[in-house]
């Protein structure tokens, strides 16, 4: 049986026979045979934008592999910044190449002065923490001008190191502004996790010591969110990537994509939802409401599982051990029963809807202390390894500009009417 398609072209009987590779089919092959006929795919349903050796994601048996390793594994043996190093370089590092690595993350992890004192202070009282956060690492760009020289190796390798290295420390700013609370320099004698609980809580004891259960549970949700290969973020990181925009300025675009209900706000939209539900015997009424059209499951469905994320099944676990320390989140009951009855129920079923990483995750932050504001952020702070990754690929392969093609559907040629005529 060939690899091919055959496409024919109705209108001339022309044909053409284009190689299936990896599960893609090249559209230039196809723009040979229809030149000017697009491909019409809104939100990229059916459209492979780049060749990518990151992440491998099967929806339909809900597998995630990052550079080949399953999340399961790396959840439960790795740590994020040794994940961050794989994804950044392919390999699991030498014990050498990952003192190195954490050396280089932990002395980059101070900011300007003048980001914190100018910059991040100038903001409304009630300023947004992810809003803080996307406008903060922006202006990082004014204040490392050799961030252009996106081609220069050793430019490029500081950038990703300052990148990754600063985002807790933006982060945790972004959060103790708008609360009220002073600035925490970061402690470098602390782990990646521990320095950033360290920087959110810390009041006025000399050292912070994070609970080491928590510590290693935001650990393990920063493996599980470093990186989900084309989502709506990456996407945006790629696309401003390939126009040679500096890695700060994609970064910030990245975030605000992240920003959005529909991608890295669900967990804080799932918080509320059980809010609203209230008690364990009102989710029968809420899911016959789901069902009815008027209400949605949020951390519920995905656009690529097709069952159960195999992230959610890790996240379950990780808060059954946080509650431990925390007491358990009120709201996990119902979270609990509202899986139960949309796992058995035919219209959920049907549709092949399962618990997406977000349906536990926010219980988790909640637990831990975090403001709803901050969820987005927390997402944030890892999901910028895979950011990174995938714009030092889109590099490397020194891809096309990105710039799709649309179906006009406007009116045609007429002529400009005067305003006195209109
Ligand atoms: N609750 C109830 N019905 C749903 C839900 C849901 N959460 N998700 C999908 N459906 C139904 C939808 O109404 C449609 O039904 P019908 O065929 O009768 O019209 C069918 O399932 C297909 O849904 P769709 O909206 O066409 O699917 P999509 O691939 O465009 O949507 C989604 C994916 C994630 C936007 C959607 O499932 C959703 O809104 N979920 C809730 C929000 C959420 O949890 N988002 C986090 C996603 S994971 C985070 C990440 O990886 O970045």
């Amino acid at each position: 049986m060939p690899e091919t398609i055959t496409i024919t072209d109705n209108r001339t009987g022309d044909s053409i026979e284009i190689p299936i590779v990896n599960n893609g089919v090249s559209a230039a092959e196809w723009s040979k045979l229809l030149p000017g006929i697009w491909f019409f795919d809104p939100g990229f349903m059916a459209t492979a934008a780049c060749e990518s050796a990151i992440t491998y994601l099967d929806g339909e048996a809900g597998i995630l592999r990052y550079r080949g390793y399953p999340i399961e594994q790396l959840a439960e043996q790795s740590t994020f910044l040794e994940v961050a190093y794989l994804l950044l370089y392919g390999e699991l590092p030498t014990k050498e190449q990952f003192e190195h690595w954490k050396r280089e993350i932990t002395y980059h992890t101070f900011i300007h002065e003048n980001v914190r004192k100018r910059f991040l202070e100038g903001f409304h009282y009630d300023a947004h923490p992810m809003g803080m956060l996307v406008s903060a690492v922006a202006a990082l760009s004014t204040f490392y001008l050799d961030a252009k020289g996106i081609f220069d190796h050793e430019s490029r390798q500081k950038q990703i190191i300052r990148l990754i290295a600063k985002m807790p420390t933006l982060a945790a700013a972004a959060h103790r502004f708008s609360v009220g609370m002073p600035f925490v320099y970061p402690d470098n004698s602390l782990d990646f996790t521990s320095n950033f609980l360290s920087m959110m809580w810390k009041v006025a004891e000399p050292r912070f010591e994070a609970n080491p259960v928590l510590a290693r549970a935001l650990d393990i949700l920063f493996i599980l969110h470093a990186d989900h290969e084309q989502n709506c973020s990456t996407t945006a990181m790629r696309v401003v990537g390939s126009s040679h925009a500096d890695p700060y300025s994609a970064t910030a675009a990245a975030a605000a994509a992240l920003y959005g209900p529909r991608h890295g706000g669900a967990n804080e939209q799932v918080i509320k939802m059980l809010m609203e539900i209230g008690h364990v015997d009102n989710v029968p009424a809420f899911i016959e409401e789901v069902k009815a059209g008027s209400e949605r499951l949020m951390g519920f469905g995905h656009r690529v599982y097709k069952s159960y994320d195999p992230r959610a099944k890790i996240i379950k676990r990780t808060a059954d051990e946080v509650f431990e320390v925390t007491g358990k989140n009120p709201l996990l009951d119902i979270a609990l029963k509202l899986e139960e009855i949309a796992l058995q129920d035919e219209y959920f079923l049907s549709r092949r809807l399962y618990p997406n990483v977000d349906f536990y995750s926010g219980l988790i932050y909640q637990a831990m202390g975090f403001p709803l504001e901050m969820f987005p952020v927390l997402f944030a702070i890892p999901r910028t390894v895979g950011w990174l990754a995938h714009w030092q690929e889109l590099l490397d392969q020194d891809s096309k500009l990105a710039r799709p093609r649309q179906v006009y559907i406007g009116p045609d040629a007429r002529d400009y009417v005067p305003m006195s005529q209109r």
